[in-house]
């Protein structure tokens, strides 16, 4: 009697230990352990490590990273792709770099949003916790031998800065200003950084506080003000431009002060945004077209009424669908998607996509024709890493949508 009900509790804890080794070492998803080797201080290729959680204001981190493997050194002012798991969901953003190419180590900086997914979850973070990032890209860079440079940025828009300005520090020839602006001082990020460059020879840094200058609903960048912060900027010598006219702009801010500064026409000016402008107003020559998912000869295809004025995008999900998306700007890719026929327009370039078969961002890709976009669109979009993508270069369209069509969505 008591050998059968030894026999049995072996029997049973033999199948607890496959279980448990089955799902120990299949089931998990590769990214999850490679985020737990990273906790556990194994680098991997594709996973920094937290070896630090700075309190930068209220309502702002920085997370210090130690770089993922392999990692190619950024160019001041390039951002990186988080992605992190909701729910068991891949969901990605773009977080600037706030470290210097020579700084030991990785920094981003992250400013919780009310209600922010990601943001808010990045928050809870803590040292030794892995976290999945992209190798560095973007084109809001320093050029190789600045001259003279204006950093214009408003709250968290300062992050790239950062990174430009510590880069600046290295090299002697620096006619830098700096013009930051916050909604309050306590909501400065990097405040002391700030106090200590306006002492260094090169650098000039004016700091505009909202609940000092503005009045209500006003706040930001004005050009009045910074005409006399700093007035030489406006200023030629005789018979030359202005010096703000021969001197690099760089800004990056919340959509108002984007828009006052491109206002100005200034030649040399780089743009970063953080948030998607606003939708242009509807366009009364728009006509209707048909956007089929999943194509015409899949059961579970779907035909749905779009215009011609508005992104693949934000129509789809109107019309109650899922796909995957990040920055909304067609930078992240996360919203790639298997154009199989029809011609889209870029939103930003104008660019046409009218050949068969192109991967295009559905959140950038405005209809022209009837579309049909492959099964990606309600099955998921992968939000491939950079190395993901270069090895799927050589794939046939097809066969990169099948290996991305397992991935879930981020059902924003
Ligand atoms: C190139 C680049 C660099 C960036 N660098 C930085 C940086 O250095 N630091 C930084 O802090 N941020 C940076 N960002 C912004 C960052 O990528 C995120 O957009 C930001 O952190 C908010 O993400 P979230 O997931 O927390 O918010 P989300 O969950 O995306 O929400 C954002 C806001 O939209 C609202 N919202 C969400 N979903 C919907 C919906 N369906 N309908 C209506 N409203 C909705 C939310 O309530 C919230 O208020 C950068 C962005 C880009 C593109
Ligand atoms: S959401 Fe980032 S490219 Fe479309």
């Amino acid at each position: 009697m008591l050998s059968t009900i030894e026999r049995r509790l072996s029997a049973t804890l033999r199948d607890a230990r496959r279980t448990a080794a089955r799902r120990f070492l299949v089931d998990r998803q590769t990214g999850l352990w490679r985020s737990e080797l990273a906790w556990l201080g194994v680098r991997s290729r594709d996973h920094a490590r937290i070896t630090a959680v700075l309190d930068e204001t209220p309502d702002t981190r920085t997370l210090v990273l130690e770089p993922p493997r392999g990692w190619v050194p950024h160019r001041p002012g390039q951002w990186t792709r988080v992605e992190i798991e909701l729910a068991g969901v891949r969901t990605s953003r773009c977080y600037s770099l706030s470290s210097a190419p020579h700084d030991p180590e990785l920094r981003i900086t992250v400013k919780r949003v009310p209600n922010g997914r990601v943001s808010g979850r990045l928050h809870a973070l803590r040292a030794g916790d892995a976290l999945r990032i992209s190798p560095a890209e973007g084109q809001f860079v320093l050029p190789t031998h600045p001259a003279r440079l204006l950093l214009l940025s408003g709250g968290s828009g300062i992050t790239p800065m950062r990174a430009m300005w510590r880069a600046l520090l290295e090299s002697d020839a620096a006619d830098v200003v700096i013009v930051h602006h916050a909604r309050t001082r306590a909501d400065v990020i990097f405040g002391a950084e700030l106090d200590a460059l306006a002492k260094r020879r090169g650098f000039r840094v004016v700091v505009r506080l909202d609940d000092e200058h503005a009045r209500p609903g006003e706040g930001g960048f004005d050009e009045g003000a910074l005409r006399t912060a700093v007035p030489d900027l406006f200023a030629g010598s005789a018979g030359s431009a202005a010096d703000l006219e021969e001197r690099e702009v760089f800004v990056c801010g919340p959509p108002a002060m984007m828009q006052r500064v491109e206002a100005m026409g200034l030649p040399r000016l780089h743009v970063e945004r953080f948030a998607a402008m606003p939708r242009p107003a509807a366009d009364p020559d728009a006509t209707e077209v048909l956007v089929t998912l999943g194509g015409r000869a899949s059961p579970s295809g779907r035909t749905l009424p779009a215009r011609t004025d508005g992104t693949l995008l934000d129509q789809l999900e109107a019309a109650g669908e899922r796909p995957a998306s990040g920055c909304r700007m067609g930078l992240c890719r996360t919203c790639s998607c298997l154009k199989r026929s029809g011609t889209v327009r870029h939103a930003i370039s104008g660019a046409i996509s009218d050949a068969p078969d192109e991967i295009i961002q559905l959140c950038v890709s405005v209809p022209c024709t009837d579309v049909e976009l492959g099964p990606i669109v309600q099955a998921a979009v992968h939000s491939a890493m950079p190395h993901e993508r270069a090895a799927e270069r050589t794939l046939d369209p097809r066969e990169k949508l099948a290996r991305r069509s397992t991935q879930k969505v981020d059902p924003r």
